[in-house]
């Protein structure tokens, strides 16, 4: 593709009256509205922004990610009530959870109008909104007067951005802007919940957890491609997360079980590896494994910390910054503790099992 001169616009202002009348944001919403492309921040993970009523736009979106065109695209909105202009037939429980979620880190699946093209859409009759809770996101939507289809601002299949450096390493001369708006947030994508059935169905867990949502819906059905590799002919509802995805360059590995057996792998694998390995860890096991890696003398061995076991938050925040630092360290191998799987643990788990192909070691009962 035709190297484009990137352009990089930081802002710091808070306040979303100022970011109206941003000059920067302008511009980006002039890009926006003919038909170019600006990464921003959102407050999950940056996203790649193009104005998801034209199709030649959203396909500019594929062909600088490289991403497959039967991978529909999120479109951001910045009101409420705009979801009337892309989406029809939307339920009462709709109204409910954004009630509850929006703006916030929750996508929500609904039958499309055909305002939305079908590149925007990856050909589906339905189409996933969001609203995100970051400020430079709902000026820029709004400024731009058009809503927003917006991929994570990553080369697909390597992990989401969460520092305007991620996007730059990547989309560096395949877009038009790059706005900077700091570390995001969360640092994990949205929830994504389908609500074209019968029963809401959760299709990419985040941090609007099955348990929140279960406080706002009598019932709520989790699409099984999320929990474990799918048998062939099975497909996930969300196309993107057939994909390997979130993934390092590294081979990696998963490691299951309880505390005593986990580091008692690691203690061996340790002693035995010549090959450059990253251990993703948490604070409290830092100490014993360093000691093990100091003991053996082994510098072909890196540990990093996800962070700590108390703050699931914090280790969500950190996962792709980290998974990013392995490509950087050129480790050959990850090897990756696993984390419980209840709230955000369930977006944890679901990256670092796709991050790692489902390649899981069960080590002694949990
Ligand atoms: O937090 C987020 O959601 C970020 C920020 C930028 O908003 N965006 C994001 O987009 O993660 P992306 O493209 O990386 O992931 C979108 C996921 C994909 O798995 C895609 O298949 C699914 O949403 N998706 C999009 N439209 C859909 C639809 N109509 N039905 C089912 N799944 C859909
Ligand atoms: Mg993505």
């Amino acid at each position: 593709m035709e190297l484009k001169q990137t352009k990089i616009k930081k802002i710091d202002i808070k306040d979303i009256c100022k970011l109206y009348e941003n000059a920067d944001i302008k511009e980006a919403a002039d890009i926006i509205r003919s038909g170019g492309l600006v990464a921003f921040p959102t407050e999950t993970v940056y996203g790649l922004g193009a104005n998801a009523l034209m199709s030649e736009a959203a396909k500019k979106i594929y062909a600088a990610k490289g991403r497959p065109s039967d991978n529909p695209l999120i479109v951001h909105i910045s009101k409420t009530e705009d979801v009337n202009n892309i989406a029809r037939e939307i339920p009462e429980i709709f109204y409910k959870l954004a009630e509850c979620f929006w703006p916030g880190p929750m996508t929500v699946v609904l039958k499309k109008r055909i305002i939305i093209p079908d590149d925007t859409s990856g050909g589906l009759d339905t189409v996933a909104v969001r609203l995100p809770d970051n400020n430079i996101a709902r000026a820029l939507i709004e400024v731009s007067k058009v809503p927003i289809a917006a991929p994570s601002a990553n080369t697909s299949g390597r992990p989401s951005p969460t520092r305007a450096s991620h996007v730059f390493d990547d989309m560096d001369g395949r877009i038009d802007m790059i706005i900077d708006g700091g570390t995001v947030g969360i640092g994990v994508e949205s929830t994504i919940v389908d609500l074209t059935g019968d029963i809401p169905t959760l299709l990419r867990p985040g941090a609007v957890t099955v348990e929140m949502l279960q406080e706002v819906c009598t019932e709520v059905d989790i699409d099984p491609a999320i929990e474990h590799l799918l048998a062939s002919g099975e497909a996930p509802k969300a196309p993107g997360m057939k994909y390997k995805h979130y993934a390092p360059k590294a081979d990696m590995k998963m490691l299951k079980g309880n505390e005593a057996a986990v580091l008692d792998y690691l203690k061996k694998e340790i002693s035995k590896s010549e090959i450059k390995t990253a251990i993703l860890t948490v604070d409290e096991h830092w100490a014993v494994l360093e000691k093990i890696i100091e003991d053996n003398k082994k510098e072909n061995i890196k540990l990093l910390s996800l962070g700590s076991l108390k703050d699931m938050k914090t280790v969500a925040h950190n996962l792709f910054d980290v998974l990013r630092k392995c490509d950087e360290l050129g480790v050959s191998t990850i090897l990756s503790e696993s984390f419980d799987e209840s709230g955000i643990g369930r977006a944890i788990m679901n990256r670092l099992k796709k991050a790692s192909g489902f390649n899981i070691i069960y080590l002694g009962e949990l």
